[in-house]
């Protein structure tokens, strides 16, 4: 039986498309708020199809020696062509990219998973300094 972290891929998201980027700055400062950009296929374009899509990227924080993690959000990708005509047959796609803001009084780790309906959970992470 596997627990739910072995159950999640990661690798160079210059080489793997399900890998998320997460596009900040290194060092931010204490109690600013600032953005993330978290997002899929920056250097290998991952398919948006009704078949086969992202559902969803979740971020989270966890301070440098903190016991716990915390959910900085969740963004759904809902839309991949859908529609009565059939698939891949509709006017809307979501693509997925997401930006969100937070800020934060310690540095720490922030973590992006990803969720595609065919190749399952990914990760990445990027430690942040905080100034
Ligand atoms: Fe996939």
């Amino acid at each position: 039986m596997s627990q739910l972290g072995e159950m999640i891929q990661s690798a160079n998201w210059k080489e793997e498309k399900h890998v998320p980027v997460i596009e900040c700055p290194e060092k931010v400062n204490k109690d600013e708020m600032f953005q993330v950009k978290a997002s899929l296929g920056k250097e290998i374009a991952h398919p948006n199809t009704t078949e086969h899509h992202i559902r969803w990227i979740r971020l989270y924080f966890k301070p440098e020696g903190d016991k716990f993690t915390y959910h900085i959000g969740s963004f759904e990708f809902t839309a991949h062509g859908e529609s009565v005509d059939g698939a891949n047959k509709g006017p809307v796609y979501t693509n997925h990219s997401v930006i969100a803001e937070f800020k934060t009084s310690r540095p720490g780790r922030l973590v992006a998973a990803s969720y595609c309906n065919i190749h399952g959970l990914w990760e990445s992470y990027k430690d942040i300094q905080v100034q």
